[in-house]
């Protein structure tokens, strides 16, 4: 173990759940208007805040470096789109110069990625996750509020591959009577590139998705029907508290994935914190609000650990265990603000 490790607290929250995961959200903005996540009609085309309220990347790393303080080994960078934040790269470099983090990945909706997978991947980035909730280019468009070509996302990912980054992770969030057409596709599309897909239950996330638990396709009828075409068989969790629950393809030929939050909510291992653009602490992806970490910033990463162990011991968050009951929380942030 390095110095870091050791000096590192044991925090748990109140569930007795430790801190490991940050997910940075490193801008609000989106250059794709998806219905279940930022609605053109409720979200304006300009929408984001001004460059200065982000953070910068002085602060970010302060902050990442009181997280690994605290417990977390691993970083997620997310958006919005974190591809439309400039000199991305940069901050990258900084990021995996900090000792003590083992693991940073990025999710991006692939359409930004061609031309920059290279200098991410020379930047230190380990892992990519692409969202790609359709093959076919109209109903690709179509999900991405009238956006995005899919053909530009294939490119990225092919560039992705290209610099290095293996496997990718693909994530498709399914919707009932909208893209449960292209599962099979997609599935015989990762297979034969290498790529790990994911299906996303969808969820209620945010306040203005419209979500209707009959949009909902549980896992377990995903996985039937992937099943029954190319037989799957259980795989073990790679690390304790994974979101996605694995399966081998019986032929050796890869593994897909499947996160379940509404059918099979996975609260009790939760040890994922979640961070705004802006500097505001989530402990849930459901949280109603969030808690403004600037301040504390100014005060040095040390500051920021005792901080951030102080908040943890009292998190007690469990929204998707407690979805439909009167205990459950009823606003919830937007999910373009935390980066899912
Ligand atoms: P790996 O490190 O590769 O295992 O990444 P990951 O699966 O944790 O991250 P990714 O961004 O690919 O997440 C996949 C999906 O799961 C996204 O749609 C997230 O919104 C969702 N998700 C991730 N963490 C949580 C969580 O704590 N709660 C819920 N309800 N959903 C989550
Ligand atoms: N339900 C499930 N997943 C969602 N995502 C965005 N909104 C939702 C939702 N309502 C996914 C994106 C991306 C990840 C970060 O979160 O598709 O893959
Ligand atoms: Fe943008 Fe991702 Fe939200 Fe789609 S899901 S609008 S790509 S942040
Ligand atoms: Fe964690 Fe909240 Fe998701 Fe439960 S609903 S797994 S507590 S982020």
């Amino acid at each position: 173990m390095n110095a870091v490790a050791d000096a590192r607290p044991d925090v748990r929250d109140a569930l007795g759940r430790p801190l490991r995961d940050l997910r940075l959200s490193v801008i609000e903005a989106c250059n794709f208007r998806c219905p279940y996540c930022m609605p053109a009609e409720q979200v304006a085309d300009d929408y984001g805040l001004d460059a200065a309220s982000r953070l910068s990347f002085d602060e970010m790393e302060t902050l990442v470096r009181g997280f690994v303080q605290a417990g977390v080994t691993k970083l997620r960078l997310t958006g919005g789109e974190p591809l439309l934040r400039k000199r991305l790269p940069e901050l990258i470099a900084r990021l995996a110069a900090i000792e003590g983090l083992a693991d940073i990945a990025l999710t991006t909706n692939g359409s930004l990625l061609a031309p920059l997978a290279s200098a991410l991947r020379q930047a230190g980035l380990h892992r990519v996750t692409v969202s790609l909730d359709a093959l076919d280019p109209a109903l690709f468009k179509e999900l991405s509020g009238g956006r995005g070509e899919v053909a530009d996302v294939l490119k990225g990912i092919e560039a992705a591959q290209a610099a290095g980054f293996a496997p990718i992770k693909l994530n498709c969030v399914v919707q009932r009577g909208i893209n449960e057409g292209e599962v099979l596709p997609l599935v015989e599309f990762a297979r034969s590139h290498g790529h790990i897909i994911r299906f996303i239950e969808y969820m209620d996330v945010g306040t203005c998705n419209g979500w209707r638990r009959e949009r909902v396709v549980p896992s377990a009828e995903l996985r039937d029907r992937i099943h029954a075409r190319w037989p799957l068989q259980p795989l073990g969790a790679q690390y304790r508290g994974e979101v996605a629950s694995r399966y081998g393809f019986a032929d050796g030929r890869g593994e897909v994935g499947f996160v379940s939050s509404v059918s099979e909510p996975f609260c009790g291992d939760c040890h994922r914190a979640r961070v705004s653009a802006d500097g505001r602490l989530y402990t849930c992806l459901f949280a109603a609000k969030g808690h403004d970490l600037r301040p504390v910033l100014s005060l040095g990463q040390e500051a920021v650990g005792r901080h951030l162990a102080e908040r943890w011991s009292r998190r007690s968050d469990r929204y998707s265990e407690l979805r439909g009951s009167a205990k459950a929380q009823r606003k919830h942030v937007e999910m373009y603000l935390v980066g899912g």
